[in-house]
């Protein structure tokens, strides 16, 4: 019996994204930066509009029909978001305002209620700002210990020291996907190993989620954070998933109206999860367009999501390598089944911001910076890399566009 490959039929795709079919200076545009923030289909948009429109109203607190049926629009975008990373029950999602807020919940609340001088965090090489400087803000407030996982010459996480790293430790918190490097860490292992050493096993899945099938019950983590924008849907809204026994043992992160059972004039009782980690008026409209993002992203479904970025990863390397040979440096695993969309180089001796800006003038939009990943950069021995990264709507077209833009770079700088 042979598996049938799912596949994207990426034309299709194109055509739900208006963005995607704009142009610019009358030339297509090339959009290479969905690690980024990716573009919105027109489902989303129409989903966030007509809610707008006809059915916005406060959630969770007046008795009108309008309201009840904002609150339970909102819960619903909950149980579709809990079902698309297979959480046991949409209760165990909490809307935060992105993977950063989520992972500063659990830094924050989490780790001021469990963590004392002395404990140990261990993270790892590659990790995103987002899921250090919280680690960071804890180890000076508490006094906590971090232990860095190193990683190998091809940009994978170097797993010969783990037991001694993990030894005495209460937390393992790593990327599922870098946004630097494109690798997909072996996470279902690595919470395992975690466990096994008595420490709790977070996932920065703020990458992966957007690309792969999630079953955050398969890896056995105990927390994941992600984002909507990344996924076709709004910014404004991510998510934390935690399981429920840890997130009802969590104490609350912000204070105020929504966040409460009870206020006295000597204390509080705070609500049930997931409304003890949601204070004030969240962004309704928002959620509206994360489920939809959802549904989008079913629709299309995520085995075929995942095997059309190994193909055009696979093609934007062959012919990347091919056209430029050694003058083009690619980072990450060459092995496309641990790594994803994201395509970080060097190119000649080039700043990437200049190749970014030569790009911009083909209409060929990717990011030059350091990817709020300054250790990896420091270890990478750069300041910055030039970062093409791919998603549903881009094709051949796009790589190749993405080949001939730097073809016009070398012609600029005189190689
Ligand atoms: C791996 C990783 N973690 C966390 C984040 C933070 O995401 P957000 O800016 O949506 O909070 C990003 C964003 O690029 C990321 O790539």
């Amino acid at each position: 019996m042979t598996l049938e490959v799912p596949v994207l039929d990426t034309a299709q795709v194109k055509k739900q994204f208006p963005l995607i079919g704009d142009t610019i200076d009358g030339a297509p545009i090339h959009y290479l930066d969905s690690a980024n923030s990716s573009q919105k289909p027109q489902c989303v948009i129409d989903a966030m509009s007509s809610f707008t429109e006809h059915h916005y109203a406060p959630i969770n607190r007046s008795a009108y029909r309008l309201a009840a049926e904002a609150t339970d629009a909102y819960e619903g975008a909950r149980a579709k978001v809990a079902r698309f990373v297979n959480a046991d029950h949409p209760d165990e999602i909490v809307f935060t305002k992105n993977a950063t807020e989520a992972l500063n919940v659990v830094a924050q609340s989490w780790g001021r209620a469990n963590l004392a001088a002395g404990d140990i965090v261990v993270l790892t090489h590659m990790e995103h700002h987002a899921n250090i400087v919280p680690w960071h803000l804890l180890a000076s407030e508490r006094g906590i210990e971090l232990r860095w996982i190193p990683l190998t010459e091809d940009g994978r996480l170097d797993l010969t020291d783990l037991d001694r790293l993990l030894d005495g430790a209460k937390v393992l918190s790593v990327a599922a996907m870098s946004n630097v490097l494109g690798t997909l860490n072996p996470v279902s292992d690595l919470c395992a190993a975690a466990h096994a050493h008595g420490a709790l096993a977070i996932v920065d899945a703020c990458q992966y989620v957007p690309h792969n099938a999630t079953d955050v019950q398969e890896w056995g983590a105990d927390f994941a954070a992600f984002s909507s924008h990344k996924m076709c849907g709004p910014s404004g809204i991510g998510a934390l998933w935690g399981r429920a026994e840890l997130l009802d043992a969590t104490p609350p992160f912000l204070g105020g109206g929504n966040m409460i059972s009870d206020v006295r004039l000597d204390g509080f009782t705070p609500a049930a999860v997931p409304a003890k980690f949601e204070a004030g008026t969240p962004p309704i409209t928002e959620a509206i367009g994360f489920g939809a993002a959802v549904d989008f992203m079913e629709s299309l479904g995520m085995d075929a999501v995942r095997a059309h970025e190994i193909e055009l990863t696979g093609y934007a390397i062959e012919t990347l390598t091919e056209r430029f040979g050694d003058d083009i440096g690619i980072h990450g695993p060459r092995d496309l089944s641990v790594r994803g969309g994201v395509l970080s180089f060097a190119f000649r001796d080039l700043h990437p911001h200049d190749v970014s800006q030569v790009l911009d003038q083909h209409n060929v939009c990717i990011r030059a910076g350091h990817h709020c990943a300054k250790p990896l950069m420091r270890l990478l021995g750069v300041a910055a890399t030039a970062r093409a990264s791919f998603y549903v709507y881009n094709d051949h077209d796009d790589a190749d566009a993405l080949a001939d833009a730097l073809e016009g770079a070398s012609d600029i700088f005189g190689f």
